[in-house]
């Protein structure tokens, strides 16, 4: 099969060329899913809000007159920087390739360092992030999702990496970098050669923990007791513990394997079913890793992959710490996850997997969370749930257990996809990140777009009709969800659901996808992905999304961030990135006063020179944000 140019593809669509889905050409189903999209739309908007949705979730005045936001809306932008509303400013915090170290070189704009430099420096594509304070020190722990194949090697030919110093470079780019930073002078640095800095990588030894360690579908060569994985890569978004460790969720992890099967056009031949649900083919995304790394030929080591697409958590304390990945929160394209201590002192954790028509997960630990106790199996011995939304604003959470879905319980939770398929989950637009609300009993999860709702099946062959929570065909900007658990109780077996808002854009359309009541010219957006309630219990939005301003996205500028009311539903625009970025991961310094955010992939298709400026390489960093009169910023 002939290499497929990548230069303009996103992960999932590379992912849905190699895999095709089946096209379902059934008329009319689709317009059935039309005319439910009209009635379910219509009854909302009729109402003017949402509380048509039989929720009590929402007032209807989106525009009502309190204003807790401490700033004022900024217009969108196409200009090649970061902007942030009057009164505030901001720092670079670090960028990718920045050493750790002393012992590893400045990063070289003509070379973009090495794999000795890059195992040394800040990892690139900063996604998930947070701070922790120990010991008087202040740690910030941060996810290195990907790296632009084409931007760290100079030598790539359609975004495939050839040169295998430039494969081993990019390997270690990925992973996880904790750096510890101080405030000097009223600023943030990184704190170089810091006894807790540590670069974590696909090459970083993990312990395999909970009901998948150490069956035969975990066993490697490398590995024949299916307890030890090396490595951890695409880690998209994050969570922390409320005993005070990071959660990295492994994402596109299958984007790294291909296949050395010569006969490549027979590829349903050497890629088994269970692999391809996850999109694993015989070709990778350009990364190249099996060309130096064997373990990433799945024709020879087909359980490889199975060893990857978990939450693992790390002890940001203990650089000699062994990471460790928790089965028992299921394998798939994970998105983040957040944690929540239930009344009853339960763990509750709230997962999505984003791929298109993918579902939403609830993990509940069957021990309690009691400071000061030990904590190691409660991530390990619980039980593992997908959502069920029904149309009239009420969803169920389905147990995956051996008789729920007929697999025994290490399959379910290494085949978790189909384990959610066989209970008919609900297949939703992309699951990202999910937060909790601090001052209400109610989730927040960012649904970001999916081109394909009512047009085909997802991987698994699942039905995606619109659906309440995803109420549009063809959904190209996205919507949030929220719901609040039965009783307040996040260990109920049921909720109520609504939809915060749709995105949209009312200057291009006056349907459905002009998006909901509190979306207007002046703060529409696409693509809604990071999300984070600050202690105040405002929603922090980012966006990952269609930054070409024309068409259906005209006015919809660069990729930015905003905040939202959760009361009175208002969104108010406060940050735009530079070209090509995605904002991604959110954070806050222990004082509050700084918020670190994430600006990702700047120049993704070459038009940044952000944050160099001129004719520089451009770099994902993360910047602190301020404000001038040196208040709290959430
Ligand atoms: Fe890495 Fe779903 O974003
Ligand atoms: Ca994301
Ligand atoms: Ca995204």
């Amino acid at each position: 099969m002939a290499r497929i140019d990548t230069t303009d593809l996103s992960f999932d669509e590379f992912d849905e060329i190699v895999n095709p889905r089946p096209e379902e050409n059934d008329f009319d189903r689709v317009v059935e899913a039309a005319i439910s999209r009209r009635g379910f739309l219509g009854g909302v908007l009729a109402f003017g809000g949402f509380t048509a949705l039989g929720s009590t979730l929402v007032p209807t005045g989106v525009q009502a007159a309190t204003n807790r936001f401490a700033f004022d809306q900024i217009p969108m932008s196409v200009a090649d920087e970061v902007i942030v509303p009057a009164g505030y400013k901001y720092d670079i915090l670090m960028r990718w390739g920045d050493p750790m170290w002393s012992d590893a070189p400045e990063f070289d704009d003509a070379t973009r360092g090495t794999a000795a430099s890059q195992e040394r420096s800040f990892g690139d594509n900063t996604d998930g992030m947070d701070v922790f304070s120990h010991d008087g020190k202040t740690l910030l722990v941060v996810n290195n999702e990907y790296t632009n194949r084409d931007i760290i090697s100079v030598s790539a030919v359609d975004r495939r990496i050839v040169d295998e110093g430039d494969i081993a470079k990019g390997m270690m780019a990925h992973g996880i970098s904790v750096v510890e930073i101080e405030n000097v002078d009223g600023a943030w640095k990184m704190v170089k050669d810091s006894p807790y800095n540590r670069r974590i990588t696909p090459q970083s030894e993990m312990e395999l923990t909970g009901p998948a360690a150490g069956h035969d579908l975990m066993k490697t060569a490398a590995d024949p007791t299916g307890k030890k994985s090396l490595g951890t890569w695409n880690n998209c978004g994050n969570g922390v513990t409320p005993w005070g460790t990071y959660l990295a969720c492994e994402e596109n992890f299958n984007g790294y394997f291909s296949s050395s099967e010569e006969v490549q056009d027979q590829k349903e031949v050497s890629i088994s079913p269970e692999l391809r649900r996850y999109g694993i083919n015989d070709e990778d995304w350009g990364y190249n890793w099996a060309v130096i790394d064997e373990r990433f030929d799945v024709n020879k080591h087909p359980n490889e992959p199975n060893r990857a697409g978990y939450v693992v958590e790390i002890d940001p304390t203990d650089p000699t710490s062994t990471p460790k990945k928790r089965t028992a929160l299921g394998r798939f394209k994970h998105e983040n996850a957040e944690s929540v201590v239930n009344n009853d002192g339960r763990v509750v954790v709230y997962m999505g997997d984003d791929e298109r028509g993918e579902f939403v997960y609830r993990y509940v630990s069957n021990g309690v969370y009691a400071p000061g106790a030990p904590t190691d199996e409660l991530l390990n011995d619980g039980i593992l749930y997908v959502a069920t939304f029904a149309d009239d604003g009420t969803g169920k959470w389905v147990a995956l257990t051996p008789e729920t879905t007929g697999m025994d319980q290490a399959e379910i939770h290494i085949h978790t996809r189909q384990a959610a398929s066989a209970v008919g989950a609900t297949t939703m637009d992309r699951p990202e990140w999910i937060s909790a609300n601090p001052t209400a009993p109610e989730i927040y999860c960012c649904l970001t777009n999916n081109k394909n709702r009512g047009v085909k099946p997802n991987a698994g062959g699942d039905d995606t009709s619109v659906n309440g929570p995803n109420p549009r065909a063809e959904n190209n900007y996205g919507q949030i969800v929220r719901w609040r658990p039965d009783g307040g109780d996040h260990t109920a077996p049921g909720f109520a659901w609504d939809l915060y808002v749709l995105a949209g854009n009312p200057t291009v359309h006056s349907d459905a996808y002009a998006g909901s009541p509190n979306v207007n010219a002046d703060n529409m957006f696409n693509s809604p992905d990071g999300l984070a309630f600050d202690s105040h219990g405002l929603v922090w939005i980012q966006t990952d999304g269609n930054y070409k301003n024309e068409g259906d996205f005209a006015g919809h500028g660069n990729n930015q961030m905003l905040a939202g009311d959760p009361v009175t539903g208002e969104i108010r625009r406060f940050m735009v990135g530079p070209n090509e970025c995605e904002i991604t991961g959110l954070t806050w310094s222990p004082d509050r006063r700084t918020m670190f955010v994430g600006i990702q992939h700047p120049g993704e298709r070459g038009n940044s020179h952000w944050p160099g400026g001129g004719t520089s390489v451009p770099r994902s960093a993360i910047i602190a944000v301020t404000r001038e009169d040196g208040g709290r910023v959430g």
